[in-house]
């Protein structure tokens, strides 16, 4: 492993937490809670992680996350994932939750925070890393639901610090999800929104302009469009990249075709994220190497990164501009 970019301090916005269960944790879960999947072991379950595209990761994703059912469930699942936090040198971590995965099991959100908010009390304490809670809504879902959650999910605000759109992008527009937005912004929630992963250029136009955010998660195909790379530019709206992910779910055929390196050089707010790491093969280090063996990317370009991640997380100003001054000192 790169020991630069491990204890290069390093800030992880695009992590769904439900995707970063290990083999082991989900199939220690299934047993906890009496669920039957069709892998007999870790290896098994491994073995499925082959996927067509985003969707056929996703039916796989909803079924580990199915295993999950008690507050002491979503404790161990957090826990393990901000201890690997800390080993991969990742100081601050802002997570997204799904609460509609939950609905049908009758999983209410007390319970769900109740697990969550206390790993992440203990995280902070143990590994020194901190980690905010995104509320995620699922968009092949109505947006009706998704409202429904925001309001349910209100007297938990303290504890999460915005909204985020994800699961099968096509063909579920931004558009859709307007109101949700606007009445999250209204009540003092940050917003991004997963939009040009596998969807067209024109959805990130709907996210920037009709949902207000503040990061585009993924965004990579923003390229087929030179006014909307203009735009991001211009504005230097954060995108929240996923190296390895994007060529798992096919987005790109391989590493070397990824786009991040135009992007970036081009002036794009980039950040490097694992989005799914157990399911994708790599935590953030990891994605950072893969794109470094793959392109041209510099010493000074790494910093960079790590740089805009920090930058553009909802860390308080102060706090932001102590860890930059960290990353400018790491050698
Ligand atoms: N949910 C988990 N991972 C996702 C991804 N890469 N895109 C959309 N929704 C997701
Ligand atoms: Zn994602």
């Amino acid at each position: 492993m790169n020991t630069f970019i491990q204890s290069l301090p390093k800030a992880e916005l695009h992590s769904h937490i439900e995707g970063t269960m290990e083999p082991e944790l989900i199939l220690k879960l299934a047993d906890r809670n009496k669920i039957k999947l069709p892998y007999s072991d870790e290896d098994a379950l491994r073995r499925a992680y082959q996927f067509q595209d985003l969707q056929s990761f996703l039916n796989l994703y909803f079924m580990c996350a199915n295993t999950l059912r008690k507050p002491e469930d979503f404790y161990d699942m957090t826990l393990e994932y901000l201890k690997r936090c800390q080993q991969d040198g990742v100081i601050h971590t802002e997570i997204f939750v799904e609460f509609q995965s939950y609905r049908e099991n009758n999983i209410v959100i007390e319970v769900i925070l109740e697990g969550i908010s206390a790993a992440i009390k203990q995280g902070a304490k143990e590994y020194g890393v901190t980690c905010y809670i995104i509320l995620c809504f699922l968009r092949h879902r109505p947006a009706m639901e998704a409202m429904q959650t925001l309001d349910h999910a209100a007297p938990y605000f303290d504890q999460i610090v915005g909204v985020g759109l994800a699961a099968a992008e096509r063909p579920y527009p931004p558009h859709l999800f307007k109101d949700v937005y606007d009445k999250a912004h209204s009540l003092g929630l940050k917003r991004v929104a997963h939009a040009g992963e596998e969807g067209p250029a024109d959805y990130v136009w709907q996210a920037l302009e009709l949902l207000g955010v503040d990061r585009i998660d993924h965004g990579v195909r923003c390229a087929e469009d030179p006014k909307l790379v203009q735009r991001l530019i211009e504005t230097q709206t954060p995108l929240t990249v996923c190296p390895l992910s994007n060529v798992k779910l096919r987005v790109f055929p391989d590493m070397a075709s990824h786009n991040v390196y135009k992007l970036f050089k081009a002036g794009v707010n980039v950040t490097i994220n694992a989005d799914d790491p157990s399911f994708f093969g790599g935590y953030v280090t990891d994605n950072y190497q893969a794109i470094m063996d793959a392109h041209p990317f510099t010493k000074a370009d790494i910093i960079q990164l790590a740089k805009n991640g920090i930058q553009a997380s909802f860390l308080p100003p102060m706090q932001k501009t102590a860890w930059i001054r960290k990353i400018e000192a790491h050698r």
